[in-house]
């Protein structure tokens, strides 16, 4: 391999790098909190701010998040919170606004979640989802 080559896929590698820790970095970090559960810590969250669009009269996307079953069913896209891992979790990615398109709840139509809100969100998920 020529030495231009090898400076080349250095380059290319580090960019990848950089773009995997910034899109990381805007995901606010897990709460600490301990024992997060649906039904104390989450409900409340969802209530407010998804069951409009997400909750027994209408589930856009086909996902409904008024009880725990009915989160973590498969939604129209597959399963919008993986259990144990929140960081690649659809649902975290969506409140977390990483992308303004599929960002939850839609622009303008609720006020987007805090970032403590999203902390608790990824801690319930990286706790299991219980
Ligand atoms: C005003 C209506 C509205 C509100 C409020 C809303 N959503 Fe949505 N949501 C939609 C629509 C419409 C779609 C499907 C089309 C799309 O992806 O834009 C969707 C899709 C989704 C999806 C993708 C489901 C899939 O499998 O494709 C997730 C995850 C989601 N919403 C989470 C949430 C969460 C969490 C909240 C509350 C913090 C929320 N939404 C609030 C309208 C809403």
């Amino acid at each position: 391999m020529k030495l231009t080559t090898v400076a080349l896929s250095l380059c290319a590698g580090l960019a990848i790098t950089f773009t995997a820790a910034a899109a990381d970095k805007k995901l606010p970090p897990p709460s600490t909190q301990k024992d997060v559960t649906f039904a104390k810590d989450i409900k409340p969250i969802f209530d407010k701010a998804c069951a409009d669009c997400h909750g027994d009269k209408k589930q856009k996307g086909k996902l409904r998040l008024d009880t725990l079953a009915n989160a973590l069913k498969e939604s129209e896209n597959g399963k919008s919170i993986i259990p144990g891992k929140s960081a690649e979790s659809a649902l975290v990615k969506a409140v977390a606004r990483l992308n303004e398109d599929d960002a939850m709840p839609p622009e303008g139509k609720s006020k987007p979640l805090t970032a403590a809100e999203v902390g608790l969100i990824r801690a319930w998920i990286d706790q299991g989802a219980k």
